[in-house]
């Protein structure tokens, strides 16, 4: 299974792919970066990708060195020397090379990165029997601080609700804003049914404007289930008979337990096995992207 790396436009393997510890990137977080999964060989919903990471980088005044065709052409060209089946294609643009310090203003070009691995999809029992959650102290971040609908290198927020999570015996975290609400996972948007009905946090919730959300919103529209966005609480998560994630890698997957709380029958319930479905059965080339 191959894994490759463009940087700045050169193929390399993953072994030889440096960069300097003067990039911004690697200094202070100062990157933004998306991430799209091939099916059947094909990057799924790229524009949809595109479009964010654009937004991501005029949200930190970056400017992305390349310009969608141009990115378009260098993921087929890493899909194409990974080899993979399916591939997982990363790609990240960071501030640049600077002086250490903070004001990015010293900083040449950024620095344009993208990494193409083989995608790595959990395992068939996680769809079925679903994964545990945690309502984590931490808070993700205010939006006035650091968006979350900013997909930023700057993921320090994420990596220690999921610490906190994982000491807690769950595999991810849910976050609450700063408000007390919820708001998303730590790489994932999340979804709860009550009553038939589904529900996911607002975007104002401050969480990322996850594209599998999206496309999940408008799958069970089209299956004529309400769907509704809203604010919630930990309270409404662990009423709900329901709960599953959405995320690019992973697309729907069931939760089977909120903190001490078994959710529903501790398995996939029916929306989560119904979008399991839908998931399976879409082709990319007839497939127009929300
Ligand atoms: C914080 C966060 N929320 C949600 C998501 C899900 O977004 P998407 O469906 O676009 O992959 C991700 C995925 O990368 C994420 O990092």
């Amino acid at each position: 299974m191959g894994k490759v790396v463009i940087l700045d436009g050169e193929v390399l393997s993953a072994a030889d792919a440096r960069i300097s510890v003067f990039d911004h990137g690697f200094l202070f977080g100062d990157s933004v970066y998306d991430v799209v999964r091939t099916r059947q060989g094909v990057p799924f919903l790229l524009q949809p990708h595109l479009a964010r990471l654009k937004r991501s980088a005029v949200e930190i005044g970056l400017e992305i060195p390349a310009t969608d065709l141009e990115l378009t052409e260098q993921v087929d060209r890493a899909i194409a020397a990974a080899g993979n089946e399916e591939s997982y294609v990363r790609i990240v643009v960071t501030r640049g090379v600077g002086d250490l310090e903070l004001f990015p203003g010293t900083c040449g070009r950024p620095t344009l990165i993208l990494i193409a691995l083989p995608l790595r999809l959990p395992a068939p029992h996680v769809y079925e029997r679903g994964i545990r959650l945690a309502v984590v102290d931490r808070r993700r971040n205010d939006p006035r601080a650091l968006n979350p609908d900013a997909k930023t290198g700057n993921y320090l927020n994420n990596v220690l609700a999921m610490s906190e999570a994982r000491k807690r015996g769950a595999d991810d975290a849910v976050m609450l804003n700063t408000g007390g609400f919820l708001t998303e996972l730590t790489t994932a948007n999340l979804f709860f049914v009550r009553d038939s009905v589904v529900h996911t946090p607002a975007l104002d919730s401050g969480i990322l404007n996850g594209i599998t959300r999206s496309l999940v919103m408008r799958m069970l529209g089209e299956e004529g289930v309400d769907c509704r966005e809203g604010r919630y609480t930990r309270a409404d998560l662990l009423a709900a008979e329901e709960v599953f994630l959405t995320s690019t890698t992973r697309d729907a997957v069931p939760v089977r337990q909120v903190d001490d709380q078994v959710i529903g029958e501790g398995a996939a319930g029916p929306v989560a096995r119904l979008l399991f479905a839908r998931f399976g059965a879409l082709t990319p080339p007839t497939f127009v992207g929300p």
